[in-house]
């Protein structure tokens, strides 16, 4: 480790410098503000490791993104969900019977508690379904207290991550199902992950057209994990303080609500289908995306940290095809997306500051045409990143590493005397 010279107030101060496995620098600040008084600053983190991490690599310049080192092309053509959740969790893929295994635990503790199923029929039909299951994940806290405690075996954990994988699918199921008015179908142990799903959701018996339930699962593989986010920082932060897995689970599916972060593929259909009732010239909505007197956004556009191409964009529109064709879907919205997309891209505004289109660009296409409900969208993405957030979540409290707790820089009102009421 090599260090890096600091001159501050005429005082000259040496920070270490960590390197990443891939050769990624960062100086490490931890002792700055005891021996300066300085902290840093670096409004919404843009520039700030908060961990060390072995779980997943980006670099947003050349598009790449791996999982434990394998490329997100090969697992996406050659893995399956589960496989890649237990990659993300344990840090290998696992032997055949270990992902037999793995698979069972999932099934077995897939049933929802009749305590939860109660919490759900008790929600309006109209209830979004995000909220639904940011409250269902932190609900089940209730019934499982043996998994509440700051340390748990690792079978103990392991169960709690199989659990949350099967529990979340199932909720999914079973809310759209009763929002249906129909009576929700349970778990089939004997189906693949996103077979089931299919199943549970549209009541197939297991019938589910399997290209279409692969194009789903190269879906769920592609939101896997993808380092250290707005909802995976939140799932880290909330398990800093040694809150217990579900209520940590549950802050991260709130965090991922927002249209800027998960909800964006909620937002990408409802600003494609703005378009199409307003005639279906996108050509006007790019310039209002590019009015800054205007507060629209072209949803589905842009990235913190891909500045060339999203890698996982490539991907989905892929599958989007395959869905497409395979389902007969032929959807205006489609071409209205490729619109915005060639416009895009070619618009000096979109270049100049490198914003292509990201992995909710396409992928509500996709939702749309398996008849899965415009905001349900967000909740499949939720589904995809579990194995991430579980494996974030394992490997902070495995890491031994401290409560998250940042600095500000206080820029109120300097002390002040109290004024009475009748004074102000
Ligand atoms: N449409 C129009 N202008 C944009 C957009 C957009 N979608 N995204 C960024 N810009 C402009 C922004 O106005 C700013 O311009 P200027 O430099 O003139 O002020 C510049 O590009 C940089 O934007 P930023 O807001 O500083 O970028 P950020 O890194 O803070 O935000 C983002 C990243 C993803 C929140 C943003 O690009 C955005 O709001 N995109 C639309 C929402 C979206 O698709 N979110 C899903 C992200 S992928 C799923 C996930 O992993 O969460």
């Amino acid at each position: 480790m090599s260090n890096v010279k600091l001159e501050l107030d005429g005082k000259t101060i040496e920070l270490p410098v960590i390197e990443g496995s891939e050769g990624e620098k960062a100086i490490d600040i931890t002792k700055l503000r005891a021996e300066t008084g300085y902290v840093t600053i670096d409004s919404g983190y843009g520039n700030t490791g908060s961990c060390t991490s072995e779980i997943t690599f980006l670099d947003g310049e050349k598009g790449i993104l791996r999982y434990r080192g394998y490329p997100i092309e090969q697992l996406a053509d050659k893995s399956n969900f589960v496989e890649v959740a237990y990659l993300l969790v344990f840090g290998k893929l696992p032997s055949a019977s270990e992902l037999a295994e793995f698979n069972k635990l999932i099934a077995d503790n897939s049933e929802l508690p009749e305590g939860v199923k109660k919490i759900i029929d008790s929600f309006p039909s109209d209830a979004h379904p995000m909220g639904v299951l940011s409250s269902v994940t932190a609900g089940l806290s209730a019934f499982y207290p043996e998994l509440l405690g700051a340390e748990l075996s690792a079978s103990e954990q392991t169960k709690a991550i199989a659990q949350l994988m099967g529990q979340t699918k199932t909720a999914m199921g079973y809310f759209f199902n009763k929002t249906q008015g129909k009576t929700p179908k349970s778990t089939d142990a004997n189906l693949d992950y996103s077979t089931d799903f299919l199943s549970m959701m549209f009541n197939k018996d297991g019938e589910v057209d399997a290209d279409v339930a692969k194009a789903l699962d190269v879906l769920l593989i592609l939101h896997a994990d993808h380092e250290q986010n707005c909802s995976t920082s939140t799932v880290r932060n909330v398990g800093s303080s040694h809150a217990n897995v579900f209520a940590t689970i549950s802050a991260g599916i709130d965090a991922l609500w927002g249209p800027l972060h998960g909800g964006a593929n909620q937002a990408v259909l409802e600003m494609l289908e703005e378009i199409q009732n307003d005639g279906g010239d996108y050509k006007k909505f790019i310039g209002k995306a590019k009015d800054k007197n205007d507060s629209f956004r072209l949803m589905g556009f842009g990235h913190r940290v891909y500045k060339n191409f999203d890698p996982r964009a490539k991907i989905i529109k892929k599958a989007c095809d395959v869905v497409l064709e395979k389902l007969d879907v032929k959807d205006p919205l489609l071409n209205i997306a490729k619109g915005l997309e060639e416009e895009a891209l070619k618009d000096p505004y979109f270049v100049e500051r490198k914003l292509y289109p990201n992995v909710d660009f396409y992928s509500g296409i996709i939702y749309k045409a398996l008849g899965i409900p415009t905001n349900m969208f967000t909740g499949m993405f939720v589904l995809g990143r579990l194995p991430g957030w579980l494996a974030q979540w394992k490997e902070l409290r495995e890491s031994g590493a401290r409560i998250a707790r940042p600095r500000q820089i206080y820029t109120g009102a300097t002390e002040r005397n109290y004024v009475d009421q009748n004074e102000r």
